[in-house]
């Protein structure tokens, strides 16, 4: 079979050197020691690496949740360093949604509600319709007015991923998604994201423990020691 894909379009992530150092008393800790990587539309690439390789400090930077001491990174074409955290949060809410270990669900939000919450800080009316047709995309449409304790964990994160999509994120960052799920659980939200790539021409970028479930994406990049350790692609070819 051939399954090379056609990427058409610049990348959506660009980032260049990019460093952060941590100082422990006198110990300088090298999280991150020079990574570069781009990530297109339509492709979904793991992280994969070791506790402590580098994983989260990269996922924060590419979420412009952090800056980095050195290197560059360009969100959407525009180049976010040194620039106003007014423009930051406008780089961050247009393209990007997140995904986190822990699903961050507020309790006493029904489904739905939770999905909508990222609309209220945008300001951007909720269309209950447009929920809906998210929940479809992640198999959740029945459980639309149900609050996250009736729900699984696998459930709960696929709530957490229609709430980074509400808003027409390009980007999905999921920083160990799977990390509170079973196995089962773990590949379905990996089989969501193969999905939604494809569906939606989304660039996913996730970080995982999980050599297996990291195998599934486009693109496995291994993390060692804040560097890239190796490259592996699996299906997109540039
Ligand atoms: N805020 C911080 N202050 C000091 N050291 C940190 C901080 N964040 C991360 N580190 C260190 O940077 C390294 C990389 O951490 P991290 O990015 O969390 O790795 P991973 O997600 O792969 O487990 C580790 O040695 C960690 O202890
Ligand atoms: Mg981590």
């Amino acid at each position: 079979m051939n399954n090379i894909k056609k990427i058409d379009s610049s990348p959506i992530i660009e980032a260049q050197g990019l460093k952060k150092y941590y100082k422990r008393g006198i110990e300088t800790i090298k999280a991150l020691d020079g990574v570069s990587l781009k990530i297109h539309a339509g492709e979904m690439v793991s992280i994969l690496g070791p506790s402590g390789s580098g994983k989260t400090t990269l996922m924060n930077l590419l979420s412009c949740l952090d800056a980095p001491d050195a290197g560059e990174l360009l969100v959407a074409g525009r180049s976010v360093a040194g620039v106003s955290e007014e423009e930051l949060v406008e780089v961050r809410q247009g393209v990007l949604g997140f995904v986190f270990q822990k699903f961050h669900l507020l309790p006493t939000l029904t489904v739905a509600e939770n999905v909508e919450l990222p609309l209220m800080f945008l300001r951007r009316k909720v269309d209950r319709e447009k929920t809906m047709a998210i929940l479809r995309q992640v198999d959740l449409e029945n459980r639309a007015g149900h609050l996250p304790r009736e729900l699984s964990g696998g459930q709960m994160q696929r709530v957490a991923i229609a709430r980074a999509l509400i808003s027409d994120s390009q980007v999905v960052i999921a920083d160990e998604p799977t990390g509170n799920l079973d196995r089962a659980n773990g590949e379905a939200v990996f089989a969501l994201f193969r999905r939604l790539v494809k569906e939606k021409n989304l660039a996913v970028v996730v970080t995982t423990h999980n050599v297996a479930l990291g195998e599934l994406a486009d693109r496995v990049i291994t993390l060692e020691d804040g560097r890239i350790l190796q490259q592996k692609i699996n299906s997109a070819i540039l």
